[in-house]
């Protein structure tokens, strides 16, 4: 299947079974941003969980935050997001479509001849008329710009976050002393983030309004670490971390790698960034990154706020500004990552299915409860006091509105784990005196192989499943295989 095949059909899919719907579609679209669908709202909260728990839960050196969207505007002075979030824009005056500069032909070169002020458009053909009426380039800031109050006036602008990572600095000091936090410390935040971009698209992977999981994790950068100094070590551990974390909730290794940036592609604050790439249908593109911001945030904030922003090192008795490893990746960009990584098509018995191989943490749904028969009561019955009991713990749904195989197809395509299945011989058959076994048969996703598991023992196997992670052929082993 080609890469433009797979995107077509994951958007397709993505609609159809709620997962991501357009915004504001029965008003035509609003624009590059998007609602997540019932599915999708818990494949994105899923996410958003493992990466709280891997990245702040189960370690001892990084705490949470959830900061306020609108901030004091002198914070985007301070970052520099007032003068320098800024991208080349170009309308072509002949068919009035607008680019940013690295998107003609021949970008990277146009971009480097903006940044020195020498630009020279005439020759460059519009990419997308071919006419040579390309205007010249103008500056566009990318934050939203919104007024705090009744009166639209410059005293009352404010902007619309383009980064969650200006609230964790403006709350170093908050944090530090709170939490009594000796470095090194990271604060993690996950919340929504607006770019007005000129250019967005390729589904939710470049949109207006996303969200992010971010750190900025706070080194001592006269410590030493490995034989170096701490920021490097540092900076090295969180780019194995995130790799890491991405690879354990589903991504094949070789879809994802690393990419070093290298002079112009360097921000001008930072000692070294690394992103991480992944193989989108339209290319390599970043996933997230990891950049060491050295002391310049901290160091501006200080600097406008008029607050010193700094940690006093006790035993060289001295204060010194923390050098800053920011980990920062975009959930929307996780989590169109994911489903391109879970989408198979496969071939059961001549028929086409079509499968999400979620990583179990990460379904939407971790069990269906089908009933074989809907005309019996007693099945149905049974079926629904299974998902009630078992949603207590796993988010479980039942489902009896088609045939099983239709059923299970169903499930497949949304990615949950397992199905359960109440049938004749669990409930049995009273008109015929014949008792039930109480037992259920439980399907696996991804080998489609079926067990039969006794009701009383479901809570067991599936916190074994579920929770301790134990692989299905282990648990499957200490039960009889079932028909498929
Ligand atoms: N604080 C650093 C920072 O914001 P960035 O590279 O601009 O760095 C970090 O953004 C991540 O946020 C990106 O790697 C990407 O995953 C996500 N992101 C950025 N802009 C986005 C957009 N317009 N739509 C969706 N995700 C975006």
């Amino acid at each position: 299947m080609s890469a433009p095949d797979v995107a077509e059909k994951l958007t397709s899919l993505a609609k159809r079974r709620g997962f991501v719907f357009p915004s504001s579609e029965i008003y035509g679209g609003a624009g590059a941003t998007w609602d997540y669908g019932p599915l999708g709202v818990e494949l994105k909260n899923n996410v958003k969980r493992s990466w709280w728990r891997a990245m702040v839960q189960l370690r001892e050196d990084v705490v949470g935050l959830d900061a306020a969207i609108l901030m004091h505007p002198r914070v985007w002075e301070a970052s520099g997001h007032v003068e320098n979030f800024i991208d080349p824009l170009v309308e072509c005056r002949n068919c009035r479509k607008r680019f940013r500069i690295d998107e003609l032909p021949d970008g990277a070169r146009l971009m480097d001849a903006w940044r020195s002020g020498t630009a020279d458009l005439t020759s460059t053909p519009c990419p997308n008329c071919g006419e040579k009426k390309l205007a010249d380039p103008r500056r566009f800031n990318l934050m939203f710009k919104t007024f705090v109050g009744p009166v639209e006036e410059t005293a009352a602008v404010a902007w619309l976050r383009p980064e969650t990572a200006q609230g964790i600095f403006v709350n170093f000091e908050n944090v530090q002393q709170s939490t009594r936090r000796r470095l090194p410390f990271g604060i993690a935040q996950i919340g929504k983030s607006f770019r007005n971009e000129i250019t967005p698209g390729n589904f939710i992977f470049r949109s207006r309004e996303f969200e992010q999981m971010e750190i900025e994790f706070f080194v001592n950068p006269h410590d030493r670490l490995e034989g170096r100094p701490a920021d490097e070590a540092w900076h090295d551990r969180w780019i194995a971390d995130c790799q890491a974390w991405f690879t354990r909730y589903g991504l094949d290794p070789a879809n994802v790698k690393l990419h070093e940036h290298l002079g112009d592609e360097l921000a001008h604050y930072s000692k070294r960034t690394v992103d991480l790439l992944y193989r989108f249908p339209m290319g390599w593109n970043e996933l997230m990154g990891i950049a060491n911001r050295t002391d310049f945030d901290l160091k501006q904030h200080a600097k406008f706020s008029g607050k010193s922003l700094t940690w006093f090192d006790e035993e060289r008795k001295e204060h010194v500004v923390p050098f800053v490893i920011e980990p920062s990746a975009g959930v929307d960009r996780a989590l169109l990552a994911f489903l391109l990584d879970a989408y198979r098509e496969e071939e059961v018995r001549g028929e086409k299915r079509v499968v999400l191989r979620f990583h179990p943490e990460l379904a939407p749904i971790k069990i269906a409860v089908l009933p074989l028969l809907k005309k019996r009561p007693e099945i149905v019955a049974a079926g629904h006091d299974l998902r009630h009991r078992l949603t207590r713990r796993w988010l479980t749904l039942y489902d009896d509105t088609a045939a099983i195989g239709r059923l299970y197809r169903r499930q497949d395509e949304v990615g949950t784990p397992y199905c359960v299945t109440v049938d004749v011989k669990t409930v049995g058959d009273p008109e015929k005196g014949e008792a039930g076994d109480g037992k259920v048969t439980i399907r696996e996703r991804d080998t489609m192989q079926q067990i039969r598991v006794p009701i009383a023992e479901l809570e067991h196997v599936f916190g074994r499943l579920l929770d301790a992670g134990t692989p299905w052929s282990e648990v499957a082993a200490g039960y009889p295989r079932a028909e498929g």
